[in-house]
């Protein structure tokens, strides 16, 4: 294991912005992890785990500390009867490829997470989700070293506190848990409808009747591709803002302020998420290209803020700014950051 010294982070985050790390090295396994931590614990150094990097921005400032690139790989299916299989996979595997082995092996669990950026040990931490799955649904367990215990340990998914968009990872034990491992169950039975709205489209305009994890994918895949752009192409990190739930009160509210339909989905608690691409377009920043920061919004999904040629964090962070400002003086509605940015303060 080799330990680098100031490197810059700008290649650890597919935004492409921010300062240099004091100490980055890279671990394949477990006990790669130990001695990294104890080597930093040795110089009381902090310490931040990443994937790939494609939901972070690093401060301009960087990071006094060592930076943990995760890359053990591992990925394991348990076949315990005709229908149910249990994978067990390594932190760093790049979840798309996960996706793309499951779903080679005739299962159903994770095929609508198709595309998305980053690697399987991120997942957890923002309950990854797209086209009506999360993470959450398929999650037997997260293996994580324990900073508070001082070893490795084995959560269930009922212990990760899960939400929408959250988990104990990023609120109450955010920095606690350096996560090393997955196990997920999955299917070998076909997906079943309803699908989102968007894949439902694609399978009937394609003729699909009786989809299966197979097309369900490639429905994903289509649908992804033609409305987000690829971080390894495009200096993004997806959706920048989380979607905001508010109560149906203060929904009809709005509607009836603005004299218009919101577009919304209901959650069963009778909270609403409203679409923040929406209120984001509607306050003027559609394809949106700011010369002062060199920021922009990506073409077909305003939600997801590009780096056109920004040379800091702090020009994102301003047009970050000036979105969250619109939407307020539109909306009344404040728009929370979605990736984190790091170190925490
Ligand atoms: N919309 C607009 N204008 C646009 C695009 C979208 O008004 O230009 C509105 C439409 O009403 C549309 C709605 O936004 O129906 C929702 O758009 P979309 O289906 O693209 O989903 P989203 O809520 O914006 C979420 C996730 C995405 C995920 C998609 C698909 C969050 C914060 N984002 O986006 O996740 O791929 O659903 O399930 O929940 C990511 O996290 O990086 C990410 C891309």
């Amino acid at each position: 294991m080799t330990i680098s010294e100031n490197v810059p982070l700008t290649n650890y985050s597919t935004m492409h912005l921010g300062g240099s790390a004091a100490y980055l090295c890279e671990v394949t396994t477990r006990m790669e992890i130990l001695e990294a931590l104890t080597w930093a614990q040795q110089r009381t150094l902090p310490v931040i785990m990443i994937g790939t990097g494609s939901n972070i921005i690093w401060r301009d400032e960087g990071f006094a500390g060592l930076v943990i690139v995760n890359k053990i790989l591992r990925f394991e299916l348990f076949k315990e009867d005709e229908t149910n299989t249990y994978l067990t996979i390594g932190a760093g595997e790049p979840w798309d490829s996960v996706v793309a082995r499951s779903v080679q092996a005739g299962l159903s669990g994770i095929e609508a997470l198709s595309l998305i950026p980053g690697t399987a040990g991120a997942t957890p931490i923002q309950n990854v989700g797209a086209y009506g799955q999360d993470i959450s649904q398929t999650l037997v367990t997260v293996e994580a070293f324990d900073t508070q215990v001082g070893d490795f340990v084995t959560l269930p998914a009922s212990d990760c506190g899960f939400g929408y968009r959250t988990s104990r990872f990023k609120t109450t034990d955010r920095g606690r848990f350096y996560i090393s491992g997955l196990s997920l169950h999955l299917s070998a039975l076909s997906p079943t409808p309803p699908f989102y709205p968007a894949v439902s489209e694609y399978l009937s305009q394609h003729g699909i009747n009786a989809p299966s994890s197979a097309t369900v994918r490639e429905a994903v895949v289509a649908i992804r591709s033609a409305k987000l752009p690829d971080p390894s192409v495009v200096n993004n990190t997806g959706s920048f803002f989380a979607n905001p739930v508010i109560s149906g009160g203060q929904l009809a509210q709005l509607q009836a302020d603005h004299d218009t339909l919101i577009p919304h989905w209901s959650n069963d608690d009778g909270s609403v998420k409203l679409a923040a691409a929406w209120l984001i377009e509607q306050a003027g920043f559609k394809d949106y290209h700011d010369a002062e920061t060199g920021m922009g919004t990506w073409p077909a999904q305003p939600l997801v803020l590009v780096n056109e040629h920004a040379n800091s964090t702090a020009s994102l962070l301003a047009f970050k700014q000036k979105i969250v400002t619109a939407v307020q003086a539109k909306f009344n509605l404040t728009l929370e950051q979605e990736p984190e940015l790091l170190p925490l303060k």
